[in-house]
């Protein structure tokens, strides 16, 4: 599974970049308005830490012909950025028109099967698939994941499955259960990911037992 950060955090994706785990980094309207920093320096700056996709959202979500603007003033950026294209009519027509073009793009705000199939159709490199705000609501978001997985399987498209709205672990543990091709995680989670109590108390004993043992390397 690829791991994205869903951050537009520098200092988050500086960290996320040491630890040797991040294959891409998405970012979206909300991430980047929290940091408050330029959209284009921020994205270029994203881009220099981080070797993979970057996706940067268009926001005229009603006009093909706006985010069709947008999107290759964003794609222009940077080689490794991904156009980040809410999922509605205007946004396919941009998706096709950006597939055709060669320009990679990330279809958002994606609930259900039927919206993932068409956004493969329209050539979607990557089907943002949100389950936290689903389950934020009492429903099971990861349905359609599952079944875009198998969806994209069964017709062989090229989109990949990506998970977002990301709220704890168990969300990675569904989403590899439901193989799908990546999941984009907020630090905060990645994070939680590591920690367990009885590795934390499995070291503890490990190093207490060491220093008694009175033992070295020779
Ligand atoms: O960035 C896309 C998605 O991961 C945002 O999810 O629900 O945390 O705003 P959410």
């Amino acid at each position: 599974m690829k791991f994205f950060i869903d951050s537009a955090n520098l200092d988050e994706i500086r960290k996320v970049a040491e630890m040797g785990l991040v294959d891409g980094v998405t970012t979206n309207p909300t991430l980047l308005a929290k940091e408050g920093k330029g959209f284009k320096t921020t994205i270029q700056e994203i881009c220099s830490i981080v070797d993979g996709p970057v996706s940067a959202e268009v926001v005229s979500a009603t006009s093909a012909e706006e985010m069709l603007k947008e999107a290759h003033i964003v794609s222009s950026w940077h080689p490794n950025v991904v156009v980040k294209v809410p999922f509605g009519p205007e946004g396919m027509k941009v998706v096709k028109k950006l597939t055709a073009e060669g320009i990679k793009t990330n279809v958002t705000v994606l609930f259900t099967l039927t919206q993932a199939l068409i956004a493969a159709k329209a050539g979607a490199t990557f089907l943002s698939n949100f389950v936290g705000r689903v389950d934020d609501i009492s429903g099971e978001g990861m349905v359609a994941v599952r079944d875009s997985v198998n969806m994209v399987h069964e017709y062989e498209f090229k989109s990949e499955v990506l998970v977002a709205s990301v709220r704890s672990p168990q969300h990675i543990v569904e989403a590899v259960r439901a193989g799908a091709h990546i999941a984009t995680i907020p630090f905060k989670v990645l994070e939680q990911m590591y920690q367990h109590p009885l590795t934390t108390s499995g070291i503890e004993r490990f190093t207490e037992d060491w220093k008694k043992s009175g033992l070295n390397f020779d």
